[in-house]
């Protein structure tokens, strides 16, 4: 029988590797409380609208990457039919969804939310690009001030300082107008566009048509060329978007982010408007393996059916930070909480044993249990391969006498102390889990 393998672009996160992740996951939470941001939980799947409304249907994360969620006995089914599901590809447009369906308008503005979990996307899996990944992103709801922009930028940035990333970081920002501006850029990038036609992929051409502004996101090396001379979106855009991304700059230099202005930066989802930013690498000039991006989304609660309401964001991609943090050789946290390890011989012990597992654990203490089968040589050897401080040696005599033999592993000492003195001997020797 073929044995089961997880599916392509999915991984298994092994116990070696939970540091790292710990790490971030601390660190996000925490910087994101600091800055007044509420966590929101939101589900794995979503009705297929909320994000083909929102991503854009001309996309590729819509296009290309959606997994469709359905039970098996149902019939075939399309974008468009009414109660279909998708795993969801990012979180903004359920949060955007969770802001209106939950009456948030009415709630005290902005509403600040973060959250962090799995996200699905059909990409081509390589190194830092999975089908699944986490992500943890930060959404303000509610404001349309620059300075909220500026916020959200400096959260994202404050994380990777607390994770000791932020060393060889820089921003990627441009400004893509709003409404007012999009038929200017529209006109201008087709009309540049259409006199290049000749050497565009086919993707490109089918953007010429249904969404012109993605031209300038397009990876491919013939079309990078002409992307070098296109017109840029920071010239097109009105007096009030010029203004406000000057402002967003300001506020930056203010904080000392480092930032290069990119005028092909509209990212890969239709919702935004005005400042987009991307974190990555300072030599990743091509933009492969961006570690976080976001921006201003000033039009989609109501095009999700609230509101007009200002919002702006971001996302971070924590597989592509793990792999940074592992590349780095950061030293993290001493995750290796010292435990003691329990060795019985005898059926009598063996009770005792296991009724000290739960008074050791309610005392804040980590704990192991040799495998009982074994000969005190092999529980001994046990415990010395799993790494504890102490071995706990409970034979028939210490049974009767309700005493312990406490044996120090990394210098072989031991003395016997009475069960009751057990914990506070611990408080003295041991660190406690968190
Ligand atoms: P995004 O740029 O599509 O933005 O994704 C955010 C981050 O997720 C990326 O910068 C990248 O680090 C990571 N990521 C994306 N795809 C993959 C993948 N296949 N494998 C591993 N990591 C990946 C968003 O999702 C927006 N919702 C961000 C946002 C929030 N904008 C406003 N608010």
């Amino acid at each position: 029988m073929d044995s089961l393998q997880s599916p392509r672009g999915t991984r298994d996160i092994l116990p070696e590797d939970q540091q790292y992740w710990n790490f971030i996951r601390q660190a996000v939470a925490k910087k994101a409380t600091y800055f007044g941001f509420d966590r929101i939980d939101l589900p794995m799947f979503e009705n297929v609208k909320t994000f083909t409304r929102s991503i854009g249907s001309g996309t590729d994360i819509v296009e290309k990457e959606l997994y469709e969620v359905k039970r098996f006995s149902e019939k075939q089914s399309s974008l468009e039919s009414k109660n279909n599901f998708a795993l969801r590809p990012e979180g903004t447009a359920g949060v955007v969804r969770a802001y209106i369906q939950n009456g948030m308008q009415y709630w005290t503005q902005p509403i600040k939310l973060w959250y962090l979990g799995s996200m699905f996307r059909y990409d081509r899996p390589q190194k830092g690009r999975y089908r699944e990944f986490q992500s943890m992103g930060a959404e303000l709801i509610g404001d349309e001030s620059p300075a909220s922009d500026a916020q959200i930028i400096l959260l994202a940035w404050e994380v990777f300082v607390e994770l000791g990333l932020d060393n060889n970081l820089i921003v990627d920002i441009n400004t893509i107008g709003d409404d007012n501006c999009r038929p200017k850029i529209r006109k201008a990038l087709v009309s540049y566009y259409e006199n290049n036609y000749q050497d565009l992929c086919q993707d490109c051409l089918n953007r010429l048509k249904s969404n012109p502004l993605r031209l300038l996101d397009c990876k491919n090396e013939s079309c990078n060329k002409i992307k070098k001379n296109a017109p840029q979106t920071f010239d097109l855009v009105d007096e009030n978007c010029k203004k406000n991304f000057k402002e967003v700059l300001e506020y930056l230099d203010e904080l000392n982010i480092p930032y290069d202005l990119n005028p092909s930066l509209v990212r890969g989802l239709d919702y935004y408007t005005r400042t987009t930013f991307e974190f990555r690498q300072k030599e990743d000039t091509e933009r492969q393996s961006a570690l976080g991006g976001g921006g201003r989304y000033d039009g989609l609660v109501e095009l999700l059916g609230g509101q007009p309401t200002p919002a702006v964001g971001f996302g971070l991609g924590l597989d592509r930070m793990v792999e940074l943090l592992k590349k780095s050789r950061i030293s993290l946290p001493n995750e290796n909480i010292s435990q003691v390890c329990l060795i019985s011989l005898g059926e009598r012990a063996k009770l005792i044993a296991v009724s000290l597992i739960q008074e050791i654990t309610r005392a804040g203490f980590k704990v192991t249990f040799a495998p009982q089968k074994d000969s005190l040589k092999a529980q001994l050897r046990f415990a010395n391969k799993v790494n504890s401080a102490f071995a706990l040696i409970i034979g028939q005599k210490e049974a009767l006498d309700n005493t312990i033999i406490v044996k120090n592993l990394d210098d072989s000492s031991q003395e016997i102390i009475s069960r009751n003195k057990l914990i506070s001997y611990f408080n003295k020797k041991l660190s406690r889990v968190n």
